[in-house]
């Protein structure tokens, strides 16, 4: 079988994209130094993965840390070969934000504007392929969050405007406002995590034209990994779903499932070892078969049958 990663458009506007993406959330603990992370981008690209997803808030032990991290890499490879995802709005405790004392949300012109200016700083990049708004801000004025997207738009800071782990209605009202499209929902989907194909989250997708970007297809690992035992019992089925397929494993039947959705889901994976990454690559080149999708339904929520 020739693996190939599809590029995707998010939105008939753009950005253009690879149908997998890289997630940066885990790559201080994955990689030792900016070198070794340099590698592994080049090696992104070699297979065709050209979309990094990354935030502002990212960092491991430190928040805040990731997106400087990845500037250092990009130096070395050349920011320009990749379309860089990046995200505002979440604030956490943390020595680079003293003036934090609780986690919270933050949709402010003012923080938007310094959010943006960091992350072209720390990246080394002079335009934002797109910026997402995060984790719901439920302080937020929305004339004036995308009247700010707008203007980072217009000043050739941001090409793309969208939006993370928002409600259907958070985002039409985001999108009521704003000039720009939205053109992803960045939303968690996984065997483990079944929401968004019944709480109308892909259906507006379908409807208003985007593409969900789909964060932790295989649960943050949990699906490998856990005791739990409706998980160990997901994971035999998986498994044999898999071998059917000629696929590595359990992970990348759920990377499969994900893929299967007619929404178009585009994958962000976390993994930083380059067979799992092969593995996932492997995966988005399969048609799973409907009821091989449904078993995996009923595994995980038989009431979706109801
Ligand atoms: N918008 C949001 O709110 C949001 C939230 C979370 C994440 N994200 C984005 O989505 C990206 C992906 O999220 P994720 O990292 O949670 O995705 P994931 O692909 O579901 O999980 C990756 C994790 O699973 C582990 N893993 C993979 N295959 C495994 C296996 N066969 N056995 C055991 N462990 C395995 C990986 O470890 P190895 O590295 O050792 O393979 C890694 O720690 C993040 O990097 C971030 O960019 C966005």
């Amino acid at each position: 079988m020739t693996l190939t990663i599809p590029k995707v458009q998010m939105h008939k506007s753009g950005p253009p994209c690879s149908g997998l993406v890289w997630g940066t959330m885990r790559s201080q603990s994955q990689f030792s130094n900016a070198h070794a992370l340099a590698d592994h981008l080049r090696w992104l690209l070699d297979h065709g993965i050209t979309t990094l997803d990354t935030a502002s808030v990212y960092g491991h032990p430190d928040p805040f840390t990731v997106e400087e991290f990845l500037g250092e890499a990009l130096a070395q490879v050349g920011a320009d070969k990749f379309e860089i995802v990046t995200k505002c709005g979440i604030q956490r405790l943390s020595k680079h934000r003293p003036e934090n004392k609780v986690r919270h949300f933050d949709f402010s012109e003012k923080e938007i504007r310094k959010s943006t200016d960091l992350s072209l700083q720390k990246l080394g990049v002079d335009c934002l392929d797109v910026m997402l708004l995060h984790r719901p801000d439920y302080l937020m004025d929305p004339d004036e969050t995308a009247g700010t997207l707008d203007d980072l738009v217009a000043q050739g800071k941001i090409k793309h405007v969208g939006v993370s782990n928002l409600s259907v209605s958070r985002t039409e009202l985001v999108a009521s406002r704003l000039k720009a499209p939205i053109v992803t929902n960045q939303i968690e989907f996984s065997p483990l995590h079944l929401n968004p194909i019944s709480d109308g989250t892909f259906d507006h997708a379908i409807r208003t034209g985007y593409k969900p970007m789909i964060w932790s297809p295989i649960g943050g690992g949990r699906l490998l990994t856990s005791e739990d035992e409706h998980v160990v019992k997901l994971r035999g089925l998986l498994g044999t779903i898999a071998k059917t397929y000629g696929l590595d494993g359990p992970a990348d039947a759920a990377i499969a499932f994900v893929n299967k959705h007619p929404v178009g889901g585009i994958p962000v994976v976390g993994s930083g070892n380059r067979d799992r990454i092969l593995g996932a690559i492997k995966a988005i080149n399969t048609d799973m078969d409907r009821q091989d999708w449904y078993s995996i339904i009923a595994a995980t929520n038989p009431s979706l049958f109801l």
